[in-house]
């Protein structure tokens, strides 16, 4: 398993490229199974994740062309059965249980399962899919959806921590060939499913709202093949903020978008970091001495639960103290205790960690558990006083696009070890 080694202490320093977002690549990719025409898909990030989306559409029959970011696919004749040793690899992969659901009126799509960030549940997608007239059966692991035809419903799809992205995104793929009109109340609203809806539309799909609490889904008889270019990735282009504030360096972001991120700016804001717009580029750099803020995380507009873990590492640096407040994944903390062997002073208390900072970090082999909580130790590495060592970053090749070698045009000290 590979590892980073990172010798700490750099001020990061110069441009960086933010890439295709991979959480709105997922069900994109995914949505190309809703038609057998040529689907043409531009800035897909080169991840772990999506290669292996790749490897799902193509064991469902689709033909796929990666190449230099842009990915082709021709679903012409496909299966509806997604295998356990595929779908398992990847929660993500729940997603092309709307598409297929939609287009053959069946999906046998094995159960995701749990991870180490919580146990997510998948009911709020089936109450979707039942809403549109589909039967389930959950047998031997797998749930079975059939319906001799999907008609269109009005449906709540909050749940217990709001609303649910994936959810949202399954249930509006499989009312885009639904008879009738969808309405979707407590619908996800980040930039990821606006991306989708996009897409759907030029594809062929009537639907609006998407981006509001409702979605109107209005169904058409048939899909054809589109072209589409991704979002750039909000949580990619977050993390590269946090690391030039917790560096004290100064990067200019290219390619993200502001108005994707107003949550995390305005919380970077509070903790004394500048974020200047020049052009179509964001430049970042702290003001003076960070500061403690309090920060909960909550569905989009809120601040992101996929940031929560890098913003820990940048407000343990801070004098003073800060409570941060996870409302969205209930063990996303499992940073707190390699974060800790670097020298951070941090205490859960339910949701909430309270963060003592200033305390001054050094470097320490860590162990990355999950694909945010890396970002948040090479983020810590990358500030702390010696050498850290990352282990197991494939977690971190799930989803940042070639982070080391951006980090060292930035100028961090950072090598992968391959083993
Ligand atoms: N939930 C339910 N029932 C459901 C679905 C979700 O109770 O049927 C709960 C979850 O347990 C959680 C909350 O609702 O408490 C929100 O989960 P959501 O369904 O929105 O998460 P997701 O769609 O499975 C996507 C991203 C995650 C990101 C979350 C929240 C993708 C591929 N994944 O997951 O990304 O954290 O939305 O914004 O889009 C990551 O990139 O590191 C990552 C984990």
């Amino acid at each position: 398993m590979d590892s980073f080694l990172i010798k700490g202490g750099v001020a990061l320093r110069g441009e960086v490229e933010i890439s295709g977002s991979k959480n709105a690549a997922l069900p994109i990719m995914a949505a190309t199974l809703l038609t057998g025409e040529t689907c043409v898909i531009r800035r897909v990030p080169d991840l772990s994740d999506t290669r292996f989306m790749v490897q799902i559409l193509e064991s469902l029959g689709a033909q796929v062309k990666f190449e230099n970011g842009t990915l082709t696919v021709r679903a012409q004749k496909i299966k509806a059965y997604a295998d356990y040793e595929l779908v398992r690899k990847m929660r993500g992969s729940i997603c092309i249980m709307g598409p297929l659901l939609g287009r053959l009126h069946r999906a046998r799509v094995s159960l995701p399962g749990g991870c180490i960030i919580g146990a997510r549940p998948i009911n709020l997608h089936l109450k979707g899919f039942a809403a549109l007239g589909a039967k389930l059966k959950i047998e031997g692991g797998y749930v079975d959806a059939s319906a001799k035809k999907l008609r269109g419903a009005t449906m709540f799809l909050g749940g217990r921590a709001g609303s649910t992205v994936l959810g949202t995104a399954n249930v509006m793929m499989a009312a885009a060939l639904a008879d009738g009109v969808t309405v979707i109340e407590s619908a996800a609203c980040e930039p990821e499913i606006v991306d989708l809806a996009n897409f759907l539309n030029a594809m062929g799909a009537k639907i609006s709202g998407a981006g509001s609490p409702t979605i109107i889904v209005t169904g058409v008889e048939k899909l054809r093949g589109a072209e589409h270019e991704v979002i750039p990735d909000r949580i990619e282009a977050a993390t590269f903020m946090i690391a030039a504030a917790a560096t004290n360096g100064e990067v200019t972001l290219k390619g993200a978008r502001p108005d994707h991120l107003r949550a995390v700016i305005d919380k970077l804001n509070e903790a004394n970091v500048s974020i200047e717009r020049k052009g179509a580029n964001m430049v970042v750099r702290r003001k003076g001495k960070l500061k403690a803020v309090d920060v909960t995380t909550l569905p989009h507009s809120g601040f992101p639960t996929d940031v929560q873990a890098q913003m820990m590492a940048l407000l343990v640096l801070t004098s003073g103290i800060s409570i941060i407040t996870e409302r969205i994944f209930e063990a996303r903390f499992m940073h707190v205790s390699e974060l800790a062997r670097l020298g951070a002073d941090i205490e859960i208390e339910g949701p909430s960690a309270i963060v003592k900072g200033g305390k001054p970090l050094s470097g320490a082999p860590v162990m990355a558990s999950d694909l945010r909580a890396s970002a948040a130790l090479v983020i810590a590495g990358l500030a702390a006083k010696g050498t850290t060592q990352v282990n197991r970053i494939y977690h971190l090749d799930r989803g940042y696009e070639q982070m080391d070698a951006k980090l060292r045009r930035l100028g961090a000290r950072i090598e992968r070890i391959q083993e």
